[in-house]
């Protein structure tokens, strides 16, 4: 057997499945505090629940953690974290990713953006973990004095599983070993100080940021190498040798591995971030900071972009018109497709692509015609859905092959999304069958972790993936042209 997890924003997830077949065989899942500055304690409280809720793992053979991208998790050398991880959505350090990119460019914006993407496949938004050290030196210097190693959450967990954790804390009783942490490519290359296709840290780039390099960075292991081995009071107490912990990735990478994605595939994942990724054999340099280039879990480049507003637009529709979200489907099909011109453009709380961190959303062509509940159901469900649809075009645009796009997430079960997004997309859309992809990614990776340390040559696994519907592509070009006529207006 093996253990995939998922440490998110929210929860931690746990699937147990057979290393040869994939089949589930054990599940188990626990809430923790969410927002965007976390004490990570939380997310190994999390783990722990959510592994006995699984059965235990006493029998798992390998583990592997996949987890939210970017988090900066920064340990003193007793091993404590020095403040509270800020999260990929804590946008406090905007102002810190633009003084970065315009120190790379000598003052020239373009220049600084377009240096970053060549160093490390992205423009850097206030989401990349660099930007955060540049706010902690700059914002709380004792802190940042401090630091004595960065890591990521599923860095983090890994270690903690493997056993270390800080000094005197009984459940880490191989006490604060900074440099037994790892991490993997995908998951490095979102920090903004690794090179994901030179296979390197650029620690330049994180002396910019934090003023200093004498600080522990994860080990970096490849796609199917284990990392460590679990504690025993963990996780394999009953394999012989006990559990290997697999190089884990971050969420995105995660999931399209747990889906099984390969070049040509879209994702389209409408969950806390709207994430649009392809699977790529390289990664492009995009200066504009639509897109980010980061690799994937096996070796390929995963080239996303990331929208702050996807599920959270559908659940302040939600609370607007006061309705579940069975209901707000209900509604939103009522209206025909454009909302007879009422377009919500749903930057909420900011944006991240477009990079807009203090843009707020606008709501244009209210009319009494249109002052209805299923008019504004509707348009908040397209506004979220073309902001989605902005990231698609910004892939293609970079020469991304599209042939195929997947819809994921919990708001892809829903009727009105489903109906609505082949509109939007204007192409065909599959929805795979709900699942735990994260976990799942990361079980595959624990069971290629395992089969290569029998056999260097071992492949990924090929569990496959069950689409449970396909629609066709039904394009309603007012949908886009009329919101694109109001984004670019505000
Ligand atoms: C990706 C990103 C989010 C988080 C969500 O760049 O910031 O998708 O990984 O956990």
């Amino acid at each position: 057997l093996v253990a995939g997890v998922d440490t998110s924003t929210q929860s931690c997830k746990i699937v147990v499945r057979d290393a040869e077949t994939g089949a589930l065989v054990r599940t188990g899942s626990a809430k923790h505090p969410d927002g965007t500055e976390v004490d990570p304690r939380h997310w190994w409280d999390a783990f722990q629940e959510a592994a006995a809720a699984a059965g235990g793992l006493a029998d798992v053979a390998a583990i592997a953690v996949g987890g939210q991208q970017h988090g900066m998790v920064a340990l003193d050398a007793e091993g404590n974290v020095v403040r509270d991880a800020l999260l990929w959505n804590d946008t406090r350090s905007a102002a810190a990713a633009e003084a970065l990119i315009a120190e790379l460019g000598d003052g020239d914006r373009d220049a600084g953006a377009q240096a970053w993407a060549d160093a490390v496949g992205s423009v850097l938004v206030a989401s990349l973990t660099v930007t955060k050290l540049r706010w902690l030196r700059d914002t709380e210097p004792e802190n940042a004095a401090r630091v004595a190693a960065v890591a990521l959450p599923h860095d983090w967990l890994s270690w903690r599983i493997a056993g270390y954790g800080p000094a005197g804390d009984p459940t880490a009783p191989l006490g604060p070993q900074l440099d037994a942490l790892f991490t993997d490519r995908s998951d490095a290359s979102g920090t903004g100080y690794y090179d994901a296709a030179a296979g390197e840290y650029r620690l330049d780039l994180l002396e910019r940021a934090l003023g200093r390099t004498d600080v522990v960075l994860p080990r970096v292991v490849g796609p199917a190498e284990a990392g460590g081995v679990a504690h025993p009071d963990v996780a394999g107490a009953d394999v012989e040798g006990g559990a290997l912990i697999g190089p884990g990735a971050g969420d995105n990478a995660g999931a399209s591995l747990g889906i099984g994605m390969t070049p040509g595939d879209i994702a389209i994942s409408i969950g806390t971030s709207g994430v649009v990724s392809a699977v790529a054999p390289e990664r492009t340099a995009d200066g504009s900071g639509a897109i980010n280039g980061f690799a994937d879990a096996t070796g390929n480049a995963l080239m996303l972009a990331v929208t702050l507003n996807a599920a959270r637009v559908l659940d302040a529709a939600r609370e607007v018109l006061g309705v579940d979200f069975d209901e707000l489907a209900e509604l939103a099909l009522q209206a025909p497709p454009g909302s007879d011109g009422l377009v919500l453009v749903p930057y909420l709380e900011g944006e991240r692509t477009p990079n807009r961190p203090d843009a707020t959303g606008t709501l244009h062509g209210i009319r009494l015609a249109t002052s209805t509940r299923p008019h504004l159901a509707r348009a908040y469900m397209e506004g979220m859905l073309c902001g989605l649809a902005d990231g698609l075009d910004a892939l293609r645009a970079l020469g991304v092959a599209v042939e195929r796009v997947l819809l994921i997430g919990g708001a892809a079960q829903s009727p009105a999304v489903q109906q609505i997004a082949p509109q939007v997309f204007g192409l065909p859309i599959s929805i795979p069958e709900p699942g735990e992809y994260v976990a799942d990614g990361a079980a595959r990776q624990a069971a290629w972790t395992l089969a290569a340390a029998a056999d260097a040559g071992a492949e990924a696994p090929a569990w496959s993936t069950t689409i449970t519907t396909t629609l066709d592509a039904d394009p309603q070009p007012v949908v886009r042209e009329q919101y694109a006529a109001v984004r670019d207006l505000v």
